[in-house]
């Protein structure tokens, strides 16, 4: 039967939840029923949303770093397993565009940063939780990649679309490794979304009104949009849906017109 909470009773880390889809996650999650360890950089904005999540009845905590660094990765399952008593899952959804340049004129610095962000700050996460996740019987890992690299090639973003695309390799390894143990990984692709990352790409009306035209719905997300989408993903209700990529993109990939 479907639960009106169907995230009741379960510890959930949200990375990327100082913005965008991952602070809208955690208000969606919240409501649900979980209990959350919330990631990012800016310290002051996790603490506003843990305040507020707490005020409206839920509970949370922050813990503030950057999550290309491993240290972050396993402080957050730490506060997981130290205040909440374990871990059920996790919206590893942190993630930066980089500048944009053609290939031949990326810096290699650039490249790095954005990989050591999006891939490897991906990697930490799970190399951190599939432990705690073991240790509760199993959980559900859900990692944000993109349609940018899978089914458009979008100029001037190769970091962006290669560190998204190696998100299915890793996440489809964790899911057939995880499995037997009752771990469940996989990845969410969103559309254009209305967040300062999307509001940065579509910088003008003009290009905005272009990029809701790529999707077949015409315009691009909320941001709690996509969150439902990873809300399903992490419930009991996805039990038997691992190992696969899951596409909450109004459309943008299969619109020609
Ligand atoms: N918006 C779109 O159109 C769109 C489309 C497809 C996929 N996505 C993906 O969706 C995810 C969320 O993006 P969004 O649109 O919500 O963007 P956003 O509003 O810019 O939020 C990005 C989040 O990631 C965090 N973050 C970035 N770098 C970090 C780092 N090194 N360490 C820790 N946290 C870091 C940011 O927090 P701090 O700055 O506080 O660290 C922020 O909370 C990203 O992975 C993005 O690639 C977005």
């Amino acid at each position: 039967m479907l639960s009106s909470r169907p995230l009741a009773d379960k510890v959930i880390i949200v990375s990327g939840a100082s913005s965008g889809i991952g602070a809208a996650a955690a208000r969606l999650f919240s409501r649900a029923g979980a209990r959350l360890v919330l990631v990012a950089r800016s310290a002051d904005r996790l603490e506003a949303l843990t305040a507020e999540l707490k005020a409206a009845g839920g509970d949370a905590v922050a813990v503030s770093g950057d999550v290309a660094r491993a240290e972050t990765a396993r402080q957050a399952v730490d506060q997981a397993v130290d205040v909440f008593g374990g871990l059920d899952g996790a919206f590893n959804n942190a993630g930066i565009t980089g500048d944009a340049a053609p290939v031949q004129d990326l810096p290699p610095s650039e490249w790095g940063q954005v990989i050591a962000t999006n891939l490897t700050g991906a990697f930490h996460a799970a190399q951190a939780q599939i432990p705690a996740l073991l240790a509760r019987g199993g959980g559900s890992l859900v990692f944000t990649s993109t349609f940018v690299g899978h089914t458009v090639g979008f100029p001037g973003m190769a970091a962006y679309a290669a560190s998204k695309a190696g998100l299915l390799g890793l996440t489809q390894v964790i899911a057939a490794e995880g499995g037997p143990q009752g771990i469940r990984a996989n990845v969410l692709m969103p559309g254009g979304t209305d967040t300062p990352m999307g509001r940065a790409v579509a910088s003008t009306p003009e290009i905005r009104q272009y990029v809701e035209g790529l999707h077949a719905l015409k315009r691009i997300a909320e941001p709690e949009e996509i969150a439902r989408a990873a809300l399903f993903l992490l419930s009991d209700d996805a039990s038997f849906v691992t190992g696969t990529a899951l596409m909450a993109d109004g459309g943008v990939s299969i619109c020609r017109s």
